[in-house]
This record gives structure tokens, C-alpha cells and sequence, in this order.
């Protein structure tokens, strides 16, 4: 990746810098290729806001604000259950959803959740139990996969709890192979936590792997996760997709700016956009960065490319890239100091030929005009301005 950075730069101004920008890596990689996740999944996930909280309440009312909200119309599509959701093996070693707490049962909350015109997600863990405790995959791959497939289910995250002596890349393709078998297009969650390299071998196995330990609701944390998943921008692509963990937009740990720096950051890297946070409650202010279509849509980007840092003029601030389908580049200038900043982008860091090129504000939502070499503006501290830049055509 760092090669290719430095190539585009010092090359920028011949005609070679377009070609150097594609990801020569990209076509070594295979990525599953069944018709589900050709963009990052995008949904919502109960674990980062309710914990062990779950309940076929909180689902319900969830999947409706998440239609009433736009979140749905926006692209929001998957409604996971995380952990705590099952209590036991029946005696035939059928998995058993919490009777208290789902009364109605998986199939009839899935039913629900796709009358809702939204998919169904639930979590389970590879080894002997959850990260909480509750019963694990181990040695019930295909009757689960079996489960859930007749529960209706959409998408699986599978955890790696409990899983001392068992091999990661093994016991995944095992799981991914059990959900092949039901027939049923269902997404894998791949979450081992990036602790065995699953870019190395995970691209084949499921559409979304975690490359860093869990997010917290704080600046450090979303940033250290980010930096963790580009190290392996150029495994990422259409079919399987590095996952820096779930968002935390709205969950109050940090300023509406950070926020939106997150899901920005998110959407360069092309990653899963797994919202977290209490929809139902939601204020207009995180309800309109979640439902950012502009943003959103570098995320979704056809390409599926994973951005890259392509400058750091200096300590804290940076340049990221995104090449996207129709010959634009995303740019996010991403202020990690202390201190408001002026921060340019000059169009021959992101691989653009000599020219004029548009640019708008992507949060902003407005066009700033046509510029000839770059384009520049102050950012405050914890802040991302993000751009689309679009050369034009005829110069
Ligand atoms: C692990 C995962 C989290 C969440 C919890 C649930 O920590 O990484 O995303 O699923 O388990 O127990």
C-alpha cells in the first residue's frame, strides 16, 4: 500500500498516476463471490448500546424507527441481535432463543423484521460458548446454520470466545460452509478480532471481518481502530470487506464533529456500517449523520475500494483517499491535533491528472466551485472535512 502511495505521488504528473492507482494486490485476493455484501453490509446492532439488554421489544421497536427515521431508505438494512439472545440446547441440541425475553420466538421477529422490508441478523460465537456465556457453535455448525436458516435469517456474526485449540481459519470455513449447505443466502460476520490475521485467509470465508478489538465510544479508540483496519486496504473489495467494529454515532461519548469524522472515516475505508446507537431516541443531530447520503454513498461506492492515507503534512493531520467508480475521488482532511488547522488537498496526492475539478461539501451539502491544482479550507480539531472531487471533463 505505502509503495503505491508513493509511486502515485512522485508520478502524479505524468499519465501513468491513474493506472498506478488501482490496486494491483486487489486481483491476487479472493473474495467470496455469492451476490451478497458487492458493497460493505450496512444495519444496526444491539451490543455497543444494549448489551445483554436485548428483548423481542426493543428489536420491534428498533426495526420501526429504524423505517420511520429514513435509516431503512438510507441503505440501514441488517438488524442484528448480539449476544445474550439464547439460553440453551433443547434435549435434540436445537439452540433456544430466551423465552422471556423473545416470547414470540426468532421466526415470527424475523418475519416481522422482513415485513419491515429490513433483514434479519443474529450472533453466535465458534467456540464452546459466547463471550458471555451462553451456548456456542462448537460441534452445532450445521444444526445451527439449520436454525437459523428456517428461522429466516439474513446474516450470522460469529464470535471467537471460548475457542482455545480450535483454528480460526478451520472453524469460520466450517461455519461458512454449514450456511452454503441451508440453501439460504446468509451474510458471515467474521469476529475473531483481527487476532489471526484473518486478512490473510478470511476473504474467502465470510463478507466482513474484524481487524481490531472491540470499539469503545471515544475519540481514541474509533481512531486507533481505523488506523488498524487500513493496514490491509488492499485485501478489501467487493465480497469481503475489513471491519473496523460497529459505529458509535450517537451513543454520547463523543462531539457530533467526532461523529461525524467516525462515519466518515467509515466510509472511506468502505467499511460495514453497522449503526449502534438507541434509534428510537435518536436526535435530528445523529439521525441526519447516520442518514448523510452523500457520505453514505462513498461508503457504497461500486468500486469497493478501501481508501488510503495519502498525506500527513504534518503530525495529526491527514489526507485520506478514496478512488470511486465514476472517476471522482472521496477525500476526508482529518484533523487528530488540538487545534483548528488550515488543511489542502492538491489534486495530484489523490491521483488526479493536471486539470480543473469540482468539489463539494459532503456534510456541508454544498459545491464549492471548480479548482485548477487543489483546494484548501480551515478544520477545526477533531474534525473531518470531507469532499467529492470530480475532475471536468474538456480540461
Ligand atoms: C465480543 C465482540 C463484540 C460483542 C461481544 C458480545 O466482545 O467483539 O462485538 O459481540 O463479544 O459478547
Amino acid at each position: 500500500m505505502t509503495q503505491r502511495q508513493w509511486a502515485c505521488t512522485m508520478l502524479a504528473a505524468t499519465v501513468t498516476c491513474s493506472v498506478l492507482i488501482s490496486a494491483p494486490v486487489r486481483a491476487q485476493v479472493h473474495r467470496l463471490d455469492d451476490g451478497l455484501a458487492r458493497t460493505p453490509p450496512m444495519g444496526w446492532n444491539t451490543w455497543n448500546k444494549f448489551a445483554c439488554n436485548v428483548s423481542e421489544r426493543l428489536i420491534r421497536e428498533t426495526a420501526d424507527a429504524i423505517v420511520s427515521s429514513g435509516m431503512r431508505d438510507a441503505g440501514y438494512r441488517y438488524v442484528v441481535i448480539d449476544d445474550c439472545w439464547q439460553v440453551y440446547r433443547d434435549t435434540a441440541g436445537t439452540i433456544v432463543a430466551d423465552p422471556q425475553r423473545f416470547p414470540s420466538g426468532m421466526k415470527a421477529l424475523a418475519d416481522y423484521i422482513h415485513s419491515k422490508g429490513l433483514l434479519f441478523g443474529i450472533y453466535t460465537d465458534a467456540g464452546t460458548a459466547t463471550c458471555q456465556g451462553r451456548p456456542g457453535t462448537h460441534d452445532h455448525e450445521e444444526q445451527d446454520a439449520r436454525t437459523y436458516a428456517a428461522w429466516g435469517v439474513d446474516y450470522v456474526k460469529e464470535d471467537w470466545c471460548n475457542a482455545r485449540g480450535l483454528t480460526a481459519r478451520a472453524q469460520y470455513k466450517k461455519f461458512h460452509d454449514a450456511l452454503v449447505a441451508t440453501g439460504r443466502p446468509i451474510v458471515l460476520s467474521i469476529c475473531e478480532w483481527g487476532s489471526n490475521r484473518p486478512w490473510d485467509w478470511a476473504p474467502g470465508t465470510g463478507h466482513l471481518w474484524r481487524t481490531t478489538d472491540d470499539i469503545s465510544d471515544n475519540w481514541a479508540s474509533m481512531l486507533y481502530n481505523y488506523d488498524l483496519s487500513a493496514m490491509h486496504q488492499d485485501v478489501a473489495g467487493p465480497g469481503g470487506w475489513n471491519d473496523p467494529d460497529m459505529l458509535e454515532v450517537g451513543n454520547g461519548g463523543m462531539t457530533d464533529d467526532e461523529y461525524r469524522a467516525h462515519l466518515a472515516l467509515w466510509a472511506i475505508a468502505a467499511a460495514p456500517l453497522i449503526a449502534g446507537n438507541d434509534v428510537r431516541t435518536m436526535s435530528a443531530a445523529t439521525r441526519d449523520i447516520l442518514t448523510n447520503r452523500e457520505v453514505l454513498a462513498v461508503d457504497q461506492d461500486s468500486l469497493g475500494e478501501q481508501g488510503w492515507l495519502a498525506e500527513q503534512p504534518a503530525p495529526g493531520l491527514q489526507l485520506w483517499v478514496k478512488p470511486l467508480e465514476d472517476g471522482s475521488r472521496a477525500v476526508a482532511l482529518l484533523n487528530r491535533s488540538g487545534a483548528e488547522a488550515q488543511m489542502s488537498v492538491d489534486w495530484k496526492a489523490i491521483g488526479l491528472l493536471p486539470g480543473r475539478a469540482a468539489v463539494r461539501d459532503l456534510w456541508a451539502h454544498a459545491d464549492r466551485g471548480t479548482f485548477a491544482a487543489g483546494y484548501g479550507a480551515a478544520v477545526p480539531s477533531h474534525a473531518v472535512l470531507m469532499l467529492k472531487v470530480t475532475p471536468v471533463k474538456g480540461h
